[in-house]
């Protein structure tokens, strides 16, 4: 038997795509997508408008023939960043907003921001040209519990910085809690993007029965109330949150390490997940909410014109456990559970 689902082609609203032999290994698994908010912290960030044009530029050229995928490029927000040079990037359509890290909180945020007063004139800029600011929202205080991170940032740093910036749009990255969830169902001009693996596991996946540090990523997955608070939002039909998967590749030697790095490669078979999770709940009349309408209305674009086909099989899709980029292994998410919807996208 099979069931089919015809869905507006989705976009993803976090996507980290790399550079150089990684770039040249991952694009393809993003290639049909409508449109990706690309991550600019490579080594060195992406700072400047110049810098993110050459860094489309590229992936463009790494992209296969017949890709849909158009990139959606970002700054990497630093204590120097120009706000002549941000506006001056968004109003020649080279980037769609900005990226916050605070310094520290993950990987290649070394030369992110710590004095949050210090980058007051960009935001007042951004929210002045309506560009929006995306947070990776984690305190880095070492005093400060890992897990409670996203809490304590929200308290510390997301509400001041929006109080001091009126008008500014900000969205919560990859929200991991249900104090995340909270947050932007009270507030304004806020939204929030909830990755793949958020949706699928909890911290036990990482640590119960042994160290799995495929699973490991930041900000770090929590107990099961905040996985079913993130599975309630995204299937809830709110327009605020939307599908950004975070898909962050790394060689294996990198995560299989004694200070393994943090990321989830999710972009050969998000999709097909998420559609699991969806049906789960008996949602999938919102799925294209998740992962094709609520991203755009809140950047103030268009959805997609064309369409893609899901349909769902009695035979599990088969996903490759892992690709090579440059001589390594990169593994690819595994949800643990059968995949059952295909992606048919021969437009
Ligand atoms: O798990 C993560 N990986 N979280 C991030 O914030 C960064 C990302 C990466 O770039 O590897
Ligand atoms: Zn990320």
């Amino acid at each position: 038997m099979s069931e089919y689902l015809t869905l507006r082609r989705p976009d993803d609203w976090h996507l980290h795509l790399r550079d150089g032999e990684m770039l040249t290994a991952v694009a393809p698994a993003s290639a049909r997508l409508g449109r990706a908010i690309i991550m600019p912290n490579l080594v060195p960030p992406v700072v400047t408008g110049a810098e993110a044009e050459a860094y489309r530029g590229r992936i463009r050229a790494a992209l296969p023939d017949g890709a849909t995928l158009r990139p959606l490029m970002t700054l990497y927000l630093t204590e120097t960043t120009d706000p002549a040079d941000v506006v001056a990037a968004h109003s020649a359509g080279i980037i769609a907003a900005v990226k916050l890290y605070p310094a520290g909180a993950t990987t290649n945020s070394a030369s992110g921001v710590r004095d949050f007063d210090r980058v007051r004139p960009v935001l007042e800029a951004m929210a002045e040209a309506g560009i929006p600011l995306c947070l990776h929202g984690e305190v880095t205080d070492p005093q400060v519990d890992i897990f409670d991170r996203e809490a304590v940032f929200i308290d510390r740093v997301l509400d001041p910085v929006r109080r001091a910036t009126p008008g500014l749009r900000v969205v919560l990255e990859h929200v991991t809690t249900s104090d995340g969830v909270d947050y932007v169902r009270a507030n304004e001009g806020i939204g929030a993007t909830i990755t793949t693996h958020h949706l699928v596991i909890n911290r036990n996946a990482i640590l119960a029965g042994g160290i799995r540090p495929h699973y490991y990523c930041l900000p770090v997955a929590k107990r099961e109330s905040h996985r079913l608070a993130l599975v309630e939002a995204a299937t809830s039909g709110d327009p605020r949150f939307f599908s950004g998967t975070d898909s962050a590749p790394h060689p294996d030697s990198a995560k299989e390490s004694a200070c393994g790095c943090a990321g989830c490669f999710t972009a050969p078979n998000w999709l097909p997940i998420v559609a699991q999770v969806f049906q789960d709940e008996g949602a999938l009349d919102r799925l294209e909410g998740f992962v094709s309408l609520n991203g755009p209305a809140f950047y103030g674009m268009p959805p997609n014109e064309d369409r893609i086909t899901l349909r769902r099989r009695d035979r599990a899709a088969a996903f490759p456990t892992h690709i090579t980029a440059g001589g390594e292994t990169v593994t690819v998410f595994d949800p643990g559970f059968p995949l059952h919807w295909h992606v048919e996208d021969d437009a």
